[in-house]
C-alpha cells in the first residue's frame, strides 16, 4: 500500500512509520517533514494531496490542543485547538476522500482523554469525543468503498517520561499496532485502542 503518515516525526508517528516501513511505501508528512503540511491550513492539506497522488491509506498521527482548566482557557486556546486537532483532521477527510484511491482508508487520532476526563483536559476531552462522533458518522458516507477509522491512544510511555509524569504509559511501538489494525480490510467507523 502507498500510505501517507501525517505527524510522521512525532512520538506516535515515528513508531507507526517504523512499523509500516518495509511492508508498505510510506510517505512522511508534517510541518517540517519531507512532505510539508499544516493541518490547521486547509489550503496546505489540499496542496499535500495534490503533491502525493494515488494513496491507499492516510494515517493522521498529529493534532494539537490546549490543556488547562476551563477558567484558564482563552478564546485563542479554543480557536487554535478546534482549528488544529479537530478541524485539521476533519479537513483531512473532507479533502482527502477526493484524492484517496477506491477502497482506501483514512485513520484519525483521538485519545484516551475522551473517556478519562479531568478538569485540565476539557478541550481534549471535548475534541476527542467530537472526533469519535465524526469518524462514526462520516464513515457511513465515504465514497468509492473508502473507509474511515480512528485510533484512541492511551498515554504514551515515552511522552510520560519526557513530561516527567512518572513511569506509566504504553510504549509507542505497541500503540503503533492499533494503527496497523485500523488499515486492515473490513473495519469502518471504528475506534481502535484499549478503551474500545
Ligand atoms: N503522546 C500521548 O501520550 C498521546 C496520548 C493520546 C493521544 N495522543 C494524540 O496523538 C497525536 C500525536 O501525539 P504525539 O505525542 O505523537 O505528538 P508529538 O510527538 O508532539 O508529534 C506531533 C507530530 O505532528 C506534527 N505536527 C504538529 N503540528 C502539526 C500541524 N499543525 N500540521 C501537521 N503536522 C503537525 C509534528 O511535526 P512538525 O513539528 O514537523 O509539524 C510531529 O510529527 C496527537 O493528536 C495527540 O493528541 C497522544
Amino acid at each position: 500500500m502507498k500510505i501517507l503518515v501525517i505527524g510522521a516525526s512525532g512520538t506516535i508517528g515515528s513508531a507507526v512509520t517504523e512499523a509500516l516501513d518495509g511492508e508498505h511505501e510510506v510517505v512522511k508528512a508534517s510541518r517540517t517533514g519531507e512532505v510539508r503540511v499544516d493541518l490547521s491550513d486547509p489550503a496546505s492539506i489540499e496542496a499535500m494531496f495534490q503533491a502525493v497522488p494515488e494513496l491507499d491509506a492516510v494515517l493522521s498521527t498529529a493534532g494539537s490542543a490546549s490543556f488547562g482548566p476551563l477558567d484558564s482557557l482563552s478564546d485563542e486556546d479554543f480557536a487554535l485547538s478546534l482549528g488544529n486537532k479537530l478541524m485539521g483532521q476533519v479537513n483531512l477527510v473532507r479533502l482527502g476522500r477526493k484524492h484517496l484511491n477506491p477502497g482506501g482508508v483514512i485513520t484519525l487520532t483521538t485519545g484516551i482523554l475522551a473517556h478519562n476526563p479531568n478538569p485540565h483536559t476539557v478541550i481534549l476531552t471535548m475534541i476527542n469525543r467530537a472526533l469519535e462522533g465524526f469518524v462514526e458518522s462520516a464513515a457511513l458516507d465515504m465514497p468509492n468503498d473508502q473507509r474511515l477509522n480512528g485510533v484512541c491512544p492511551p498515554m504514551v510511555k515515552e511522552t510520560a517520561e519526557k513530561m516527567g509524569w512518572g513511569p506509566g504509559g504504553v510504549p509507542a511501538v505497541d500503540i503503533a499496532k492499533y494503527y496497523l489494525q485500523s488499515i486492515e480490510p473490513g473495519s469502518n467507523g471504528r475506534s481502535f485502542g484499549p478503551a474500545h
